[in-house]
């Protein structure tokens, strides 16, 4: 089933308009997000601290809490700061298991004034689950709420 990413998206500038605080506009864009897109597990922040990535706000079950750069699909994302999609986990070197049920995965690296914040995970049951259109919508997603944080924010730093 497709995803109305351009509904979803203006869902997500609606619910980010009136609130500046980071953590609960993050805890609000992971809902929304794991709400309104299909066929998933798993959807979640991990964000940098001290060159390493710290789970953040998620939706599903628990998950590993630390992520070491070039680790992972998590940390080769935020190392080459690029989006990493994985059509078959079982199929990527290095693929850090969580929910053994997670058969694909799509990492985006948040940036913050160009500085990397963090990366978004989401985590399918389904093979394949991501096509190029979700790889652009869920980058578009993404997009809108670095910007409400650079708004927000006067530092990267000042990130949850
Ligand atoms: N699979 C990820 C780890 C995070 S969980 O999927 C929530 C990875 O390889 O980086």
């Amino acid at each position: 089933m497709s995803v109305d990413f351009e509904s979803l998206n203006s869902q997500l500038a609606a619910l980010l308009a009136g609130e500046t605080d980071a953590l609960a506009n993050s805890a609000n864009f992971v809902g929304l997000l794991y709400g309104g897109i299909s066929d998933i597990n798993w959807l979640g922040i991990y964000v940098l601290r001290d060159n390493e990535l710290v789970l953040g706000p998620f939706q599903g079950l628990p998950a590993c809490v630390r992520i070491p750069l070039g680790q992972g699909v998590c940390g080769t994302a935020a190392e080459n700061n690029a989006t990493v999609r994985v059509d078959d986990v079982h199929a990527f070197a290095g693929h850090i298991v969580c929910d053994p049920e997670s058969r694909s995965e799509v990492v985006v690296p948040l940036s913050v004034h160009g500085k990397l914040i963090g990366v978004l995970d989401i985590d399918s049951p389904l093979t394949g689950r991501f096509s190029d259109a979700d790889q652009a919508g869920v980058e578009l997603l993404c997009e809108t709420f670095v910007q409400k944080l650079e708004n927000d924010l006067a530092d990267a730093a000042d990130f949850i």
